[in-house]
């Protein structure tokens, strides 16, 4: 048993399991001084310190006082949506993106996806393991205890297989929860440039039974973007991966409005991820189809450009909004989930309290996982990391700075930050 106690804030998001829209995304339900109690995995108590119930408190317990600390309690964050498993960086494409090169212009130079796929095809499972591991602490020591994993560098069956089995054999060796996506529909392989169409059909034919029938993946996700799959090609490759019984998710309307967010809205998608060119008409669609709208920032940050989603006008509309990193060696190499609270405050006007509730209970929400994850109430999962900030809101307003002091996964402390000052 653990009690944590003396914390200046517990940002509980006591609420509906799931998803908060319009004005519920700013209801914290925030307990001053308050205390949680955890039993096992589980959280069993969470109250103001003074009130911490002494009767069923085990014999022995563990406690973690927080007095004098100026510490806040969230529940761990929930990126929803990264691609972890990749053989290598892409800093030269930094370099020349600094430069005034388009990410557009650096892909069709060779660079980009593919770039990533020379070399994730030139490693071993064993690299990419070791190497994904180490990202994979770096998210917990920055206070996420859960990411949903894409794979997409590998866009060959064999290779495909290759980093959904890295995912899988990191779930036993890392305590960052994994909820992995077949990304095969990420682009089209060099060695199909002429042939697209026989690549989708290996996609639908071979590699979304395989995929479903190992139960490697969770979800589907496509690049639905010019130059990358049409709405066409996207909706067949859905419709494949709905038929074997995964969830479905897009990259939609990035780079230019392709239609994916109205082909997410069409299929029932849980999520449509990125959005930053979509119009009016696809909000509505998006609110009718109840699909969540996971927003990345970082990329639009990282990219250099202007253009970010329409977050406002989401939330006004009343679609539910959630935040991710996009964590990827092209467009977003960034793990933290707080460094995303920033951009989205200061670039969409998201408030604070809008850009926790997206990064916490609606990204669990997106991942079919709101019932046990994403707020801290009693029975819920023990998911839980302290911030030394005196205050929420100096999360995003303190940027750039790691603010994570302790995380906690299914009851275990996995960090703490503060054994090492
Ligand atoms: O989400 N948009 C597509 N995929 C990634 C970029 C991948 C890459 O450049 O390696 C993204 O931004
Ligand atoms: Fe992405």
């Amino acid at each position: 048993m653990l009690l944590i106690k003396n914390i200046n804030q517990v940002v509980t998001l006591r609420g509906e399991p799931g998803p908060r829209c319009g004005r519920a995304m700013s209801d914290l339900a925030i307990i001053e001084n308050g205390a949680i109690l955890v039993r096992g995995e589980r959280i069993v108590w969470v109250g103001p310190t003074k009130e911490v119930p002494t009767r069923g408190l085990d014999f022995r317990y563990e406690t973690f006082d927080g007095v004098g600390l100026d510490l806040v309690a969230l529940p761990g964050f929930v990126d929803s949506h990264t691609h972890p498993v990749f053989g290598g960086t892409r800093a030269g494409e930094y370099d020349l993106r600094s430069q005034g090169k388009s990410y557009q212009e650096i892909a069709t130079a060779g660079g980009g996806i593919h770039a990533s796929v020379r070399q994730l095809r030139a490693a071993s499972a064993d690299q990419l393991a070791d190497r994904a591991e180490r990202y994979f602490r770096q998210f917990l020591e920055h206070g996420t205890t859960t990411i949903e994993a894409k794979s997409g560098y590998g866009l060959s069956l064999e290779e495909e297989i290759k980093s959904l089995q890295v995912l899988a054999s990191l779930r036993g060796r890392s305590r960052l929860e994994i909820v992995p996506t077949f990304l095969g529909a990420h682009d089209v392989p060099d060695e199909y440039r002429h042939a697209r169409g026989d690549y989708i059909r290996r996609i639908i034919d071979e590699m979304i039974p395989r995929v479903a029938q190992e139960g490697l993946a969770h979800f589907c996700d496509v690049f639905c973007d010019s130059g990358y799959f049409t709405v066409e090609e996207s909706r067949a490759i859905l419709q494949a991966a709905k038929q074997a019984g995964l969830g479905i998710r897009i990259h939609a309307d990035q780079l230019t409005r392709s239609g994916g967010a109205m082909l997410a809205a069409e299929l029932g998608a849980i999520s449509a991820d990125h959005l930053e060119w979509i119009d009016d008409s696809d909000i509505e669609a998006l609110r009718k189809s109840g699909t969540v709208a996971t927003l990345v920032p970082g990329a639009t940050f990282n990219l250099g450009l202007t253009r970010y989603p329409p977050a406002r006008k989401l939330i006004e509309a009343g679609v539910p909004v959630a935040l991710a990193t996009d964590f990827n060696p092209g467009s977003c190499y960034t793990l933290n989930m707080q460094l995303i609270l920033s951009i989205a405050c200061s670039h969409m006007r998201m408030t604070p309290a809008e850009a926790v509730t997206a990064a916490t209970i609606n990204a669990a929400f997106s991942l079919g996982l709101s019932e046990r994850l994403g707020s801290l109430v009693e029975d819920k999962q023990a998911d839980i990391t302290l911030m030394t900030v005196p205050d929420y809101r100096e999360i995003p307003y303190f940027f750039g700075v790691n603010h994570c002091a302790v995380t906690i996964k299914k009851g275990n402390i996995v960090i703490n930050r503060l054994e090492q000052t």
